[in-house]
């Protein structure tokens, strides 16, 4: 069942080894190498638990997985998420977990959870990933569960990126060799562009099953978006809720100040969710801006960046 966590590291070790590798210079661990498959660049640790869910998750047609790239807004959509379908069964809002509970232990990263365990609640029909669309455990397309993808800007992405893997490893990477590798998508999960690309197809062709979220417009009007993430997941505001400022208590609740200042999540926490990562709460809320790139890459490397994102999002209809 989801709640056990099927180990099977020997083996998954033994076809890791026979991976493509390039030497690690963006993953979360002091890792030597990462690892090409199925396209995308991962860590062994990761890609045990990415194996072991491909083997072993069972779906259900509930389910509700929320997908992203690394450093997308993952921690934000998963308090949303969480927020919308208890905004009844925690009416008073003092006693919802999100006050004291890091989103990432409300909402389990399911490559993580196969692997390493972790705690889960069985009422709630949610899940996170950062798998790209193509490489997800067959059971999510036969089970035609939901899926709630978050992109982002690869500029403010790969800003967010750099800032969270120096504060993992305690020692920031020179800006630019990571965003040499960044811009070659051998970062944990990359590259981002075919990512995201996987996932705007899908939902191009299972428009029902799928919503497709850009972090600038959930920034731009996070009111719209959360009644619009309400109505995908089947829990619509009704006209009186909205009347009583519910969409707002939401909105407000998941925001990067209020979830910021909270004690669970200003001090030195660990992180149940992120298994053997121990990542501390804290890196999960850093500026939660549009744009803060600016500060960190010259005007030239934007540009090659956008120039990047251009060329490979061409005639998908999806715009950066
Ligand atoms: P920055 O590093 O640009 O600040 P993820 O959750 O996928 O790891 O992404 C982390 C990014 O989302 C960080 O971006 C973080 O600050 C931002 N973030 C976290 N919580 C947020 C919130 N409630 N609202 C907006 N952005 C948030």
């Amino acid at each position: 069942g989801p709640n056990q966590s099927p180990r099977n590291h020997t083996k998954y070790k033994e076809i890791i080894a026979t991976l493509p590798r390039k030497e690690n210079v963006l993953g979360a661990q002091r890792d030597s190498y990462i690892h090409e498959y199925q396209g995308f660049w991962c860590t062994p640790t990761l890609l045990e638990g990415i194996m072991s869910v491909q083997e072993h998750f069972t779906a259900q047609p509930t389910d509700i997985i929320i997908c992203t790239h690394p450093k997308s807004g993952t921690t934000w959509l998963k308090a949303l998420c969480f927020a919308i379908l208890t905004r009844a069964r925690f009416n008073d809002s003092s006693t919802n977990p999100l006050f004291t509970k890091s989103p990432h232990d409300i909402v389990p990263w399911l490559e993580m959870f196969y692997c390493f365990g972790g705690t889960r609640d069985p009422e709630l029909p949610l899940w996170a990933t950062h798998i790209p669309y193509t490489s997800l455990p067959e059971s999510i397309a036969e089970s035609k569960c939901q899926i709630i993808y978050l992109c982002r800007d690869p500029k403010d992405l790969f800003i967010s990126y750099w800032h969270f893997i120096g504060k993992l490893r305690g020692e920031a990477i020179p800006l630019e060799l990571a965003y040499q590798k960044f811009c070659e998508g051998i970062n944990l999960y990359g590259p981002c562009w075919e990512h995201a690309l996987g996932y705007w197809k899908a939902s191009l062709e299972f428009p029902e099953r799928m919503l497709f979220i850009k972090y600038e417009d959930l920034m731009n009007d996070t009111f719209l978006y959360v009644k619009r993430i309400a109505e995908f997941m089947g829990c619509p505001f009704s006209a009186e809720e909205e009347r009583q400022g519910f969409v707002k208590k939401v909105v407000d609740m998941c925001s990067f100040e209020t979830l910021r200042n909270l004690e669970v999540n200003k001090g030195k926490v660990l992180n149940s969710g992120t298994g053997p990562f121990k990542v501390e709460n804290n890196a999960f809320f850093r500026k939660g801006k549009v744009g803060d790139w600016k500060k960190y890459l010259t005007a030239e490397m934007g540009a090659q960046l956008d120039q990047i994102t251009e060329q490979k999002l061409i005639g998908s209809g999806l715009s950066s």
